[in-house]
């Protein structure tokens, strides 16, 4: 698995969402493997939030002793100032007390959560603050999140048919050294639906890819501004699919092009 540069540390280019997949009421076995596998291949950035129903106490819970291996994004989701903190609080709750990477979800009320963020950051039970956001008419407004100086990170979409940060959002994200999170790798499952075939994909198995879904892993993570792509799933197999799109190098323009023909 390559690791990367991100906001200090260096994080593996392939870890986990959570998103509906761990929105369910109690640990279950297949959402236990589908952490295990993901660890054991060294896919250890998982990311969740409040907005995701039952998600994050699942992933504490399925984490479990093998905590300390994962590195933990989760977010803060509402307008509220005082749900905001209890927000938090349960947050810190679910993964013994800290959490790596705590980003604003959608930018809702950012100045005020960047504030209590930064308040937690000081008093050690986060490390890095963040902001995400997944429509492209916000990213006006990212970018001027981002010029604050106050995140170190962001999670943004980004695949074959959502490009809408490759103008701004990446370049700048460069630019002042913001670690970037890839969310919707298959846009939400919608570029997963129809494979092309293996002689399609040939002229990429030399950069590791033997299945689509790992060519699209890889085209998110061959801009240079990107660090790490979290895609979502319900099949622990799956998983151990997407965490090899971590190997082998990254794509160059012709690869990326390929990917876009292939998904249009
Ligand atoms: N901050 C935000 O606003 C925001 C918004 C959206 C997402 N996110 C984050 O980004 C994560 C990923 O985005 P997402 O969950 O929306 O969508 P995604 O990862 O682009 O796609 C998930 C879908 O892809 C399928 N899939 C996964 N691996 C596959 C494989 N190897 N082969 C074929 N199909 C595969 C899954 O189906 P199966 O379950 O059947 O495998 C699922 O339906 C989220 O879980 C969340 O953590 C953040």
């Amino acid at each position: 698995m390559e690791h990367r540069p991100f906001a200090g540390r260096h994080v593996p280019v392939v870890g986990m969402g959570t998103s509906k997949t761990f929105d369910v009421p109690h640990v279950d076995a297949d959402r236990q493997r589908i952490v295990d596998t993901a660890l054991d291949a060294g896919a250890t950035f998982v990311d969740s939030s409040p907005m995701y129903g039952n998600a994050e106490r699942i992933l504490g819970a399925t984490l479990g002793p093998r905590r300390a291996e994962a590195i933990v994004a989760t977010k803060v989701w509402t307008p509220d100032d005082e749900l905001a903190e209890r927000q938090i609080d349960a947050s810190l709750g679910f993964f013994g007390g800290h959490v790596e990477v705590f980003q604003v979800h959608n930018l809702v009320a950012w100045r005020t959560r960047l504030d209590q963020l930064e308040a937690r950051r000081d008093r050690g039970q986060l490390d890095i603050v963040a902001a995400t956001h997944w429509q492209s008419s916000a990213f006006g407004e990212l970018e001027d999140v981002m010029r604050t100086g106050r995140v170190a990170a962001i999670q943004v979409p980004y695949n074959p048919h959502e490009r809408a940060v490759e103008p701004r959002i990446l370049p700048l994200a460069q630019d002042l050294g913001i670690g970037v999170i890839v969310m919707r790798p298959f846009a939400a499952g919608g570029l997963v639906g129809q494979v092309p075939s293996a002689t399609q994909l040939a002229p990429l198995a030399p950069f590791g890819v033997t299945i689509w879904a790992q060519a699209l892993l890889k085209y998110g993570l061959s801009h240079p501004a990107t660090a790490v792509s979290i895609p979502a799933t319900t099949q622990p197999e799956r998983m151990a699919q997407n965490a090899a799109a971590g190997d082998g190098p990254s794509f160059g323009p012709e690869e990326k092009a390929l990917v876009e023909r292939l998904a249009a």
